[in-house]
């Protein structure tokens, strides 16, 4: 944490202690000639410009002059699974000659290979795998990065997946805070092949409470998918972790129209992700309930299905928010440039509601608006430096970074 004190910036940011929905997405304020004093990492002052020596305030201060670019909160990616043992390139060439994600998944590859990859790893390798694709992130200007278990499917396995994120959230020079979601309900482990509910049933009673007693999780998601965990079983495990203190996310309506969205309502969880096949009636429900809806471009792009559908939810009224999905199997990526790009061209959103859906809006699916994703007085000092003034060249650089510097509580860290 840091005293900094940056002038001269064009501030660009959405306003607001929690989700932006639907016509306040497209707000922004901007302030050109601005001050932002960051006092030991949290955000003091934005406005208009302060003479660089008042009092000699300022000398206990870093001074950075930020003319000629934009500054912006930092980016909040809040869906990945950043921590995994292997990789699954053959199963991409397999989807390259038509083979589809489910059917793959169906025969025992996809999640499960992962799961294999993973429980044969150990502590420091999946750790340091996980370090470098979080020094990529920051590169592109993420300040908060949310990660799920899920590729243990066993109490031990979740557990140091769990382990491994706090670790990194806890290291003293981090460049990004690490969010942690227990996603044990990712898929069935072949140990209990056939036995969903069995499998559900020892979530619920063995490993489910030793997250919550170690304090290794905030929130709790399932992979609410035909062929996966259904409506009934996905509703049973979340009201399991809701009891438990745990706060809801769900993987929802990714490959067919479940209704997934709707549960997600009727569970007042935090957010509902994914929702390439969400029906009219469930968006409007999440709508109603102030459930945000999480879209990952990039997975659509990656498995070549039909993009969500961003403009009606924001239409609706939802609170959308944005996030890469970076996993070794559906999406190998963690690009905020591309997810930028595809929502804006594929998914119609404005440049400015995308910004609000990695920034505040992905805060809210953290539930951390009151302290991230603005850069408003009282809020931590983290934020992104753009090479431009012009911040149309989030989405106009086409997988292009044009960040900077991102800025971690006051710590800058210039793009490499
Ligand atoms: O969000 N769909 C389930 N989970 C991930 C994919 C995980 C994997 O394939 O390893 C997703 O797409
Ligand atoms: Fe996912």
């Amino acid at each position: 944490m840091e005293n900094l004190i940056i002038f001269n910036a064009r501030v660009v940011t959405p306003v607001g202690f929690s989700a932006r929905r639907g016509g306040e997405m497209g707000k922004l304020r901007i302030i050109d000639n601005a001050t932002v004093e960051v006092t030991d990492g949290t955000i003091t002052y934005v406005g208009e410009n302060r003479g660089e020596n008042r009092d000699g305030y300022y000398h206990r201060y870093w001074h950075y002059n930020a003319r000629g670019k934009c500054l912006l909160p930092g980016f909040v990616d809040s869906h990945t699974h950043f921590v995994f043992g292997g990789e699954r390139a053959e199963e991409f060439s397999w989807r390259l000659k038509g083979e589809s994600y489910m059917s793959i998944m169906q025969r025992g590859g996809g999640i499960v290979s992962t799961v294999k990859a993973t429980r044969a790893s150990n502590f420091v390798r999946l750790r340091s795998k996980a370090e470098g694709f979080l020094k990529q992130m920051s590169a592109m200007g993420v300040t908060t990065v949310e990660g799920k278990s899920g590729y243990g499917l066993d109490k031990e396995t979740e557990l140091l997946q769990l382990r491994v994120m706090r670790s990194l959230h806890n290291d003293e020079h981090k460049r990004v805070d690490i969010v942690s979601t227990f996603l044990g309900a990712h898929a069935v482990p072949p140990e209990y092949g056939g036995r969903t509910d069995e499998y559900v049933d020892y979530l619920i009673r063995e490993v489910m409470p030793c997250v919550v007693q170690n304090d290794l999780a905030e929130f709790c998601d399932v992979f609410c998918e035909q062929g996966v965990f259904s409506i009934g079983q996905s509703r049973r495990l979340l009201l399991a972790a809701k009891e438990m203190g745990l706060a809801l996310k769900l993987h929802a309506d990714e490959i067919v129209p479940l209704g997934g969205a709707g549960l997600a309502a009727e569970l007042s969880a935090v957010s509902a992700d994914h929702l390439l096949h969400a029906s009219d009636a469930d968006i409007q429900a999440m709508a109603d309930k102030g459930v945000v809806a999480t879209l990952l471009p990039l997975t659509a792009f990656a498995l070549k299905e039909p993009y969500a559908r961003g403009r009606e939810m924001i239409d609706a009224g939802c609170a959308v928010a944005l996030a890469t999905d970076l996993n070794p199997g559906s999406c190998f990526s963690g690009s905020i440039p591309l997810t930028f790009a595809l929502a804006c061209i594929y998914m119609k959103m404005s440049i400015e509601e995308a910004i609000t859906a990695l920034t505040l809006n992905g805060a809210a699916a953290l539930n951390r608006a009151g302290s991230i994703g603005s850069i408003e007085v009282g809020k931590k000092g983290d934020m992104v430096v753009l090479n431009t003034d012009n911040y149309h060249f989030l989405p106009y650089y086409i997988g292009m970074n044009c960040v900077n510097t991102t800025i971690k509580e006051g710590v800058l860290y210039p793009t490499p």
